[in-house]
């Protein structure tokens, strides 16, 4: 399964073809189990933990904010962290938990979300 996701993640990257359906599924479970307690199941930035925070996570269905963001710069926050894109620190680094391919499809799976009408 993780082989095969990887794969697609390789042939799209070489098409440029927008992300298939098994990384976006691959993606969701991804975000419910690592990124929901903060930005919520419905990615919309009201998990458990937000109302205790600083800064709000990020509502990840604002479909104006987020298409001014590219995939290279989601991809630079889940895995270095806020910080890294000059935002709170309160979003974690995701380096040591994920990797490059897995972030890659938690973006496939933020896309849809935040900007496509399809689940
Ligand atoms: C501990 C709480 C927490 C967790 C867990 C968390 N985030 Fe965040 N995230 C935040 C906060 C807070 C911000 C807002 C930072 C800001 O606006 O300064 C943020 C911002 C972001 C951004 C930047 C959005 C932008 O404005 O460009 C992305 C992308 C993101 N989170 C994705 C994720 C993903 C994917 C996961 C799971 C792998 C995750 N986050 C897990 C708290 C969290």
């Amino acid at each position: 399964m993780k082989i095969h996701t990887a794969l697609i993640t390789i042939m799209l990257g070489l098409s440029a073809v927008s992300a298939g359906a098994k990384d976006v599924e691959y993606g969701k479970q991804l975000y419910e189990a690592n990124c929901s307690q903060c930005h919520g199941m419905e990615g919309d930035g009201y998990g458990v933990n937000a109302e205790d925070m600083d800064v709000m996570p990020k509502d990840h269905t604002d479909t104006e904010e987020m298409i001014s963001r590219t995939d290279a710069d989601l991809f630079k926050a889940i895995k270095f962290g806020g910080k890294a894109v000059n935002k709170s620190v309160l979003m974690p680094n995701w380096d040591k938990n994920m990797n490059d391919d897995e972030i890659h499809a938690v973006v496939a799976y933020l896309r849809v979300l935040c900007c496509s009408n399809e689940e």
